[in-house]
């Protein structure tokens, strides 16, 4: 039937070859209105024009004439002119008498014929195309040109242009006078629309691989601006267009072209974690692993199996990728968290990264990105100037948005942005974001658990002083995490030894690219292949919502007040109130892993030994052989601030008298009080060192601040 031979292609279509013949199809559109609409018509007709937009449901569209639904989204620049056309043909009466004609928007196309943006291409061009995804920025609202006005000034007359979405046209010459040199564009004679331009992804659980994930631009026009934000899960229904990137600075047009979505309409999803599809067989299999008496350790060896050791660590990852129940809500309206947040501080080498990307490809739902920023998004919001936005502002999501509902590793956690580091403070306790700059003000939600890894201060643990003097991160935001693991690289031969044979299989399995059968029951095996792990947490997670037991809730309690009491002996609060939430939501967690709905005794002995690891770790102060959360929440074991407070008082007493005060006056007297002479000078120094004292003649301290 075509007339092109080799190479070409005829590219101008006749009117003829429409489908349906524009007129036609605007008849169509008013009958398609009356009969299945005119509800929607009459509502809309009512508020107009504060709303303006008519939606066509598509699947009533192909449901009333399946041709007219398939020319709409061919060829939208026809037959959305016509339907718009159709609009202001219809019967309807607007109670300010504005004459009515309403944008027409498309919704519900049909789900199958989604397209993900990584695979939008030349042949989507003009046509309508639906993408699920989410939206990772918007900017600022701004005016855009919609009727060009022109005005001559030789003979003032007036030109109309209409606007492309490419730009604007100057005429050639003046249609009065005939001169091309008069023209000038008349910014109060012309019509301005509101536009906004907004970019997406595809969502995060689609997302294999490394963000950042492929983006499109979405542009909204006039009603539409405003109705999306950083962080919705959303169906945008769009044109899919191009446009000529900017002019180089050498005035030549670049032959580059973007995409972008004119956006015809907008739908907003309530889905949080992203739930794998399953198959019947699936979900019977993953009932018959939950039934296993050893399912937890084949839980835990199923993560990284590659990397050896870490027993408790992985124990502690697997209960925070199922997490505790979620959305629940205190009598008074206080939401609870469910989500657990894992710390690994570790030296250079000890596998943290490759715990983390190993872990990113577990969850259901995941980001990894680095604390330094280097990998493109964004770790919390920003609002910034911004040339996609001609240098107005725009609001973007960062990781911890965009993965709502998810797991966010953090490598280098340490190496944060000064400003990230602020917001992770309230993303991670009260998991929202609020941004207030330059006259935004906003709050974005952040239901993620957080996976950080970072190193410690000096690089490598010090084996001689406490690991948690050693973090480099402030302790407000060290006492977010549930659990916190020092992972120290010390020479053990028999330990080295398994560690080298453990990383030789691996090695030599994937060297010889055996089979895996040929391996069975070796350890580097997972015995829950990744897929379905993923699969399994998943289901866990959108079906099963553990409650304490009373046996639970009394172990915990039991545990708890242990604890303290063991503070009161030696007059310090060791745990805090915050420490019987964690334990909550890791007995529910461990219950949610056993596909349970009723947290059992064992659940909360898990959370409890899990608890009991890091604080005998971490937080042991090995003077006294305590655990003392004063570690956490000062930086300081218990006993070393009350050894600093009383060098500061003998300080303090002896400036009562004296201008500046003799420092071996001041060991004198520490030694009189029972301390050693030594760990006296070295809190000197320290004090010094903070800024507390400094030194105005050699041998001397003053105190900074005034008494
Ligand atoms: N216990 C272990 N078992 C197997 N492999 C290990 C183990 N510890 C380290 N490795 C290997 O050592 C290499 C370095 O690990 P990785 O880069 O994850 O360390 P890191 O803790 O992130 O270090 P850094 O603090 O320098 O970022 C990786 O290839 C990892 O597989
Ligand atoms: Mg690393
Ligand atoms: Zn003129």
């Amino acid at each position: 039937m075509g007339f092109y031979s080799k190479g070409f292609m005829v590219a101008i279509v006749p009117q003829s070859a429409l489908p349906i013949e524009e007129g036609a199809a605007t008849r169509f559109f008013v009958e398609f209105f009356n009969e299945y609409c005119n509800e929607q018509v009459m509502d809309l007709a009512q508020s107009y024009p504060d709303r303006r937009s008519l939606i066509i449901d598509f699947s009533l569209l192909s449901k009333y004439k399946s041709e007219l639904a398939d020319a709409l989204t061919e060829k939208p620049d026809i037959y959305l002119k016509a339907a718009e056309v159709a609009a202001r043909q219809l019967d309807v009466f607007t109670p300010g008498g504005a004459e009515f004609a309403p944008h027409v928007r498309i919704n519900n196309l049909p789900y199958e014929s989604a397209y993900t943006i990584q695979n939008l291409g030349a042949e989507h061009l003009n046509k309508v195309v639906r993408v699920d995804g989410i939206v990772t920025l918007i900017t600022q609202i701004m005016p855009k040109l919609q009727l060009a006005r022109w005005i001559c000034i030789h003979c003032t007359r007036t030109i109309d242009t209409p606007v492309g979405k490419t730009g604007v046209e100057k005429p050639s010459v003046c249609p009065g006078c005939g001169r091309g040199d008069g023209l000038y564009l008349s910014e109060q004679a012309s019509g301005f629309v509101n536009m906004q331009r907004s970019q997406m992804q595809d969502p995060v659980e689609n997302i294999k691989g490394n963000i950042p994930a492929p983006q499109v631009d979405l542009w909204l026009e006039d009603d539409l601006v405003n109705t999306l934000s950083p962080g919705d899960n959303v169906i945008i229904t769009g044109i899919l267009r191009l446009r000529q990137n900017p002019q180089s600075r050498g005035g030549k047009a670049t032959p580059v072209y973007s995409k972008f979505f004119d956006v015809v309409g907008v739908e907003k999803q309530q889905k949080e974690f992203e739930e794998l599809a399953l198959t019947k067989e699936e979900e019977d299999q993953i009932v018959e692993i939950s039934r296993d008496p050893h399912l937890i350790d084949k839980v835990i060896m199923s993560i990284a199996p590659s990397i050896y050791g870490y027993h408790e660590m992985k124990e502690a990852i697997a209960i925070q990728l199922f997490g505790g129940t979620q959305f629940k809500v205190l009598p008074d309206g206080k939401k609870i968290r469910g989500d657990i947040h894992v710390l690994l501080v570790g030296d250079p080498g000890t596998a943290k990264s490759t715990i983390l990307q190993y872990v990113k490809e577990l969850a259901p739902k995941a980001i990894y990105v680095s604390g330094r920023g280097a990998s493109g998004v964004g770790l919390t919001a920003s609002a910034e100037k911004d040339e996609i936005a001609d240098g107005g502002w725009v609001l973007k999501a960062g990781a911890l948005v965009l993965a709502s509902g998810g797991v966010v590793m953090v490598d280098e956690f340490d190496k944060m942005e000064p400003n990230d580091r602020a917001s992770m403070h309230e993303a991670m306790e009260q998991q929202t974001i609020s941004v207030a700059k330059a006259g935004i003000v906003t709050t974005f939600k952040s239901k993620t658990s957080v996976l950080a890894a970072a190193n410690p201060k000096l690089g490598r643990f010090d084996p001689n002083t406490p690991p948690a003097q050693q973090f480099d991160i402030p302790p407000t935001l060290m006492s977010r995490f549930d659990l916190i693991f020092a992972i120290k690289d010390v020479l053990d031969e028999a330990k080295d030894r398994k560690l080298v044979d453990h990383v030789l299989t691996g090695h030599m399995f994937a060297a010889k690219k055996q089979k895996l059968s040929d391996l069975k029951n070796s350890p580097i095996i997972p015995p829950i292949m990744p897929d379905l792990l993923r699969k399994y947490i998943s289901y866990a997670r959108k079906n099963i919502h553990p409650v304490l037991s009373e046996e639970a809730a009394n172990r915990i309690k039991e545990y708890y007040l242990s604890l303290r009491r063991m503070g009161a002996q030696q007059n310090t609060f060791p745990v805090t109130a915050r420490e019987i939430e964690g334990l909550i939501r890791m007995s529910e967690a461990s219950a949610k892993l056993r596909l349970s709905n009723t947290v059992e005794l064992r659940d909360s002995e898990r959370a409890i030994a899990l608890t009991h690891f890091v604080l005998s770790d971490i937080f042991m102060d090995k003077e006294t052989g305590k655990i003392d959360s004063d570690i956490i929440s000062t930086g300081q074991p218990k006993s070393k601030v009350d050894k600093m407070r009383s060098v500061l008082g003998i300080i303090n007493a002896l400036e009562q008298k004296l201008d500046m005060v003799d420092i071996d006056d001041i060991v004198e007297q520490a030694i009189s009080i029972g301390m050693e002479e030594n760990a006296a000078r070295r809190l000197i120094d320290e004090l010094k060192r903070n800024g507390d004292l400094y030194e105005p003649k050699v041998g001397f301290v003053k105190s900074s601040r005034g008494r």
